[in-house]
């Protein structure tokens, strides 16, 4: 499948702006409160830092997504992702991430992004793509201020650090990596072990997701 990432077109703001169908779709993906529009699409291009993309299959657009480059910082940020409603679950949220990650990495080396601890579909797409949580206290200083708990994620090399992959105190890490040889258990400041075959979802109740061979799992 060609898939190309290229910088986005303002005339295509309007077919970006349609693709967050619900009120909690669109909360999901950038955190409004209302229904987004095309100005709005175009106008964040015009935001101070902000470099958006979109990802073609030859020359179809089929997800969109933005860098946030801070220089004083020297960090980028990946913000805004979407993947047409009728292309998802075919890998292209993965490889837009990937791709992303890749041109922000040319900007600079400190890459990361956030998601909503609600947004199920997002947190397996990144984790699909690499990426890992922060450590704790730096995700506790960048939660300050926010109207939620987000999950912050960067990057990182093929093996997860347990330590680092719990975004919680209340929180268990399972490993399933399969070199273990115990099916795998990892607790650090949990109130209870979850032990738990290699799922997505565990249950409504719940909180769980998969960063490579390890989940975790919120208990609260
Ligand atoms: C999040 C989003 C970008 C994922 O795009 P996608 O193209 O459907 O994702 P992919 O096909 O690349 O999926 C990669 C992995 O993500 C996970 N995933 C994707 N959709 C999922 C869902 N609905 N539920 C659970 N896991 C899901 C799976 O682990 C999947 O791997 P698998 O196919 O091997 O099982 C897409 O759902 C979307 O545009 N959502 C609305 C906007 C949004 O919330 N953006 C995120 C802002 S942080």
């Amino acid at each position: 499948m060609p898939l190309h990432l290229r910088a986005f077109p303002a005339e295509s703001a309007g077919v970006v702006s349609g693709w967050a169908q619900t009120d909690e779709e669109v909360r999901m993906w950038c955190g409004a409160t209302a229904t987004v529009s095309a100005e709005q699409v175009s106008a964040w291009a015009r935001e101070e830092g902000v470099q958006p993309f979109g990802l073609y299959r030859d020359d179809q657009l089929v997800a969109y997504g933005e860098l946030w480059v801070d220089d004083d910082e020297a960090e980028v940020e990946l913000a805004r992702l979407i993947v047409d409603p009728g292309e998802r679950g075919q890998g292209l949220g993965q490889h837009l991430a990937t791709e992303l990650t890749h041109l922000a990495r040319t900007r600079h080396p400190r890459v990361f992004l956030r998601v909503h601890p609600s947004n199920v579909a997002a947190l397996g797409c990144y984790a699909a793509a690499g990426f890992e949580p922060v450590e704790p206290d730096q995700a506790a200083s960048w939660n300050v201020g926010q109207p939620v708990e987000y999950i912050w994620l960067s990057p990182t090399g093929d093996r997860a650090r347990p330590a680092a992959a719990v975004p919680t105190r209340r929180s268990a890490v399972v490993c399933w990596c399969g070199q273990c040889e115990e099916p795998g258990e990892q607790l650090r400041d949990a109130l209870r072990l979850v032990v738990m075959n290699p799922v997505r979802r565990v249950g409504q109740a719940l909180d769980a997701f998969k960063i490579r061979h390890v989940v975790v799992v919120r208990l609260s």
